[in-house]
């Protein structure tokens, strides 16, 4: 018997028809994660090119795929110790692990988001994401989120998907002063 594996192109085109459809936060978490799901449980779906740092980084970001519609999939590899503080998407997103765990700490905002150079923010949980698990970064209501590899060693491919609004990730220091936009 083959077994047919869902590939990175599939994904894309999957996803692809929800965000054309203008698919609502509620029925692309619910159905673009059970794709998300597929697509990290092939490990073939992602060349081992993209499951490493850069070249002399300890960090990689790889563009998969941006589409017209805004459709973003990237590939971020955390290396050992690698670090990315609280930061806001402001988008809906989507995280799957394939490789190795990732520590991912969430936040909750407590003032009333007018600033975007200033934010009161509170620690609310570690996050333990482990190969095969999605996460949801769900719009103004769970989205800030710290990304930490607390030492894994070996291949540590996150595969994200959203939808990209250019210059709106915005970052925080835990004093609650804003970071410039990137
Ligand atoms: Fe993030």
């Amino acid at each position: 018997m083959t077994i047919v594996k869902y590939s990175l192109d599939e994904f894309i085109h999957d996803m692809d028809a929800l965000v054309d459809e203008k698919a609502d936060h509620e029925k692309i978490f619910d159905v673009g994660s059970g794709h998300l799901e597929r697509l990290i449980n092939n490990p073939e779906a992602i060349p081992d090119e993209f499951r490493y740092p850069a070249d002399g980084s300890n960090h990689g970001s790889y563009l998969m795929h941006y589409g017209d519609n805004g459709l973003l999939v990237t590939t971020v590899v955390w290396g050992p110790g690698d670090h990315l503080g609280p930061h806001d998407h402001r988008t809906w997103g989507m995280i799957g692990v394939m490789d190795n765990s990732i520590h991912e700490t969430r936040f909750k905002r407590h003032d009333d988001r007018s600033r975007d150079d200033y934010a009161e923010l509170e620690k609310d949980r570690l996050n333990i994401v482990k190969p095969g698990d999605v996460s949801l970064l769900v719009p103004e209501v769970d989205e800030i989120h710290q990304m930490d590899n607390p030492g894994f060693i070996g291949p540590n491919a996150n595969i994200c998907s959203s939808r990209l609004i250019w210059g709106s990730r915005t970052g925080f220091s835990l004093t609650g002063t804003g970071l410039p936009k990137w």
